[in-house]
Order: C-alpha cells, then structure tokens, then sequence
C-alpha cells in the first residue's frame, strides 16, 4: 500500500472500537498519506486527544467554533481531504449523515462532503440488526458511500453476534483502493442514460418499457468512483452524488445529452430508448366513446446514439467551444432477443458507435431489472469479448476498464 502524500480525513465517533483507531493511524502514516482526524465529543471517552494528534502529527478536530483560518473549519476539512472515513461509525451518526444533520463537526464535515466516503459501522448486533440502521445504510450506499460492514465475535457490550469493527487490514485495502481507483477516469466527464423513455399518449397513459435503469445506475456509480465527473441522463428518480438529470421522452433525452455533448469525453448509452412516439399528443384524457378498435399512429423517434455518431464525425469548430473534449469515446447498448451476434455487428456498424454492449433479454436471469448481468462487448474494430454473468456493479467496472483501456 502506497498512499504517499494522499489526504485521508478520519472521522470517529462514540463507539469502544475508537480505541483500535490510534493503530489505524499509523497504518495510514506509515504508508505516506497524511491524516487528519475529527472526533465526536462522544468519541473522546474512549481515547484521547493527545493520542490523536500524536500519531496523526496533526491537530485533531472537534469544535466547529475555533477557526484557524477564514473558512469555517468543516468546510475547510471537506476541501482539503481526498477520502473521508469514518470508523467506528455509531448508528446515531449514520442515522444523522443519512438526514443531513449537522449538529457536530463531525456531521457537518460529511454534510459538506461531496468525495469518496468509506463508512465502517461497530455496534451492539441487535442494533446492527435493526430496520431503521440497515435502511439508512442501503441509502447511504445508494449515495455512492461505500460501507464497510462489521465483523462477527465477541462485542464489548457482552453479546456475540455480528457489531465488530471490520478489520484494520480491510479498512487499509479498501481505502487504498478507493484513492488508486479514483484515479484512473480523474479529469474526464462521463455521460451515460439509463432507464426506458416514456412517451405520453394523452395526460394519463404513456408508452414505455422494461428497463429498470439498473446497468446506467451502476456505469454511473463506478465511473464516479473511478475518479470521473458523472452525469447521468435517467427517466428514473435517482439520489446521487454526481449530476442527475431527470428526462422523460426520448427527446428530452436527446436534448440533455446534446447539451452535454461538447464537454464531455465518454457518452454511453445504455438507455431503452423507444423508437416511437406517438404522432398526435391528446391533450385532453382520450375517452373510448362507441369505439372497438383504437388505433394509434406512431412516428420514428430521433436514433439519439446514431446521431451523437454522427456528430463525432463532422469537423471540430476551430477554435473548440470553452471545456470541449476532443476524441470522444462513444458507446451504445443493445438488447436482443435472438441472434445477438449477427444483430450486434451489423447495429455496431450501422450507428457508428465504438463498443456495443450486448445483451441477451431472452435470459430471464440477467438483464431487464435483475442485478445481474451477463454481457458480450463488440467493438469497431470487430474484437468480441465476453463478460461472464456477475452484479450489474461488476460488469460496469468491467465495461469501463475495458473501454478506457483498448
Ligand atoms: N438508441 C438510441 N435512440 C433510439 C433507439 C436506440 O439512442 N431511438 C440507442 C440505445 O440507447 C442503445 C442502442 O441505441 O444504446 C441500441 O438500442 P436497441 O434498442 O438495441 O436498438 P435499436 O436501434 O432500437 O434497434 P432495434 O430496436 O431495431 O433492435
């Protein structure tokens, strides 16, 4: 582990395990990161200031009312800092983080805190077990935190059962990794779709389709932790700590990523974008009346990955727009239902795309709304590589280390 000159933020709150921190420190010093550490008022019953500030070698952080310099301390510690961890992480701070409460440093700091957080809880295992902490952390991993979950044994309260700190070794690795992997798409801008359009037919009823918006969540999820500025262009409702914009048609899909075509230097599409709309939008509730049969007129909808391919191809303005990428990676998906091969390569070279992601919807255990996924990357140049079936989160770090890397 190598973590020379890397800011770690240590946050630790009012559990026993705050005790195991002080070693934590010298782990961390030793592999050249600097640290600072912030402490609950909790946290100091169980170890001490002096500690603290001695291995880390710097102040250690409590008050949010003592500032040393002109910006107030939390966000002065936000900005300065590359990854936050906190550990041990009580269930009354999680609950806090997940309300936005900002009553103590601490909590102000993550309030103000838009990097990589890495969160390990430590807690009696009946409180671990409750609903209201284990939601609170699906939201807080839904934010893009990453938790580190505590081990099973003897806990300090007398119990046995699952409420241990994880282990200093996993908390090392895991923020070792964090740092290195956010290094990898650092100053790029990623733009991917997700989720089915949905076409208004009249105020009540829509066309639409199955995709979940699962596999653009998780592309979205990895590319922010691998250091990238995210948007994500998404028909779903989506809490995120990246830039989310919310669209409905496919031609507000198509008007989003436009906008945010120039600027950016890897646009994926793994929107279900609907080939058609509807050609007259009723404006008032379509009533059946004496009618057996109702017939809806369709028309083609804009192909938004085709166009974007196009685009690529037409000669840079000279000189480029203000933040303008040049040499954009370009990457659709597609979902078929029968000879995924033969349709992946002919859609690859009719859009003009550099990778087609392919996706077999005749299995009913990966694709639409699973969490798994099972997927074969096509790219221009005829390469066919397959990605054994894993956790739509796997195979997003697959795709984006494979197409940043050919
Ligand atoms: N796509 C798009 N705009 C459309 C339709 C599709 O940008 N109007 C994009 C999708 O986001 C995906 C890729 O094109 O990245 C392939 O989508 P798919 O539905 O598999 O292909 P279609 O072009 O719609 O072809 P078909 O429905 O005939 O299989």
């Amino acid at each position: 582990m190598t973590l020379q000159n890397q800011h770690i933020l240590i946050g630790i709150t009012g559990g026993i395990a705050a005790y195991k921190i002080c070693e934590l420190i010298r782990m961390f010093k030793k592999s050249g990161a600097d640290v600072k550490v912030i402490v609950t008022p909790n946290a100091l019953n169980f170890v001490t200031k002096l500690t603290l500030q001695n291995l880390s070698q710097n102040d250690v952080y409590e008050g949010e009312f003592t500032p040393k310099n002109w910006k107030p301390e939390h966000i002065s510690l936000a900005d300065w800092a590359d990854i936050m961890l906190i550990a041990p992480a009580t269930a009354n701070t999680i609950g806090k983080i997940v309300q936005g409460i900002a009553d103590n440093l601490l909590t102000s700091v993550a309030c103000a805190f838009s990097k990589k957080m890495i969160i390990a809880p430590a807690m009696n295992c009946n409180m671990w077990q409750n609903v209201a902490v284990q939601n609170n952390l699906n939201i807080l991993e839904g934010r893009g935190v990453e938790i580190l979950p505590p081990d099973n044994g003897f806990l300090a309260c007398g119990y046995i059962g699952k409420g241990r700190l994880c282990s200093l070794e996993k908390i090392c690795s895991a923020v070792d990794e964090a740092l290195n992997y956010q290094q990898i798409l650092k100053g790029k801008k990623v733009v991917i779709t997700s989720g089915g359009t949905i076409e208004d037919i009249d105020p009540v009823r829509y066309i639409s389709n199955y995709s979940s918006g699962k596999m653009g969540l998780s592309l979205a999820k990895t590319a922010y932790d691998m250091g990238a500025e995210v948007v994500l262009v998404t028909t779903k409702d989506v809490e995120a700590p990246y830039k989310v914009t919310k669209v409905k048609s496919a031609l507000d899909m198509q008007n989003a990523v436009n906008n945010e075509y120039d600027g950016s230097d890897i646009i994926i599409m793994a929107a279900a974008v609907a080939d058609y709309r509807v050609k007259n939008y009723s404006e008032q509730k379509m009533k059946k009346g004496g009618n057996e049969n109702l017939t809806l007129e369709l028309v083609k909808n804009p192909d938004i990955l085709a166009e974007l391919c196009k685009k690529r191809q037409a000669p840079l303005p000279n000189p480029l727009p203000q933040g303008a990428r040049e040499n954009k990676i370009i990457v659709g998906f597609c979902a078929e239902s029968e000879n995924l091969i033969e349709n992946a390569k002919e859609k690859i070279s009719k859009k003009g795309c550099d990778f087609l992601i392919a996706n077999d919807i005749s299995r009913k255990d990966i694709g639409f709304g699973s969490d798994n996924n099972e997927v074969t990357i096509f790219d221009k140049n005829g390469g066919i590589n397959k990605l054994e079936k894993a956790s739509k989160q796997v195979i997003a770090r697959k795709i984006l280390e494979y197409i940043t890397n050919e």
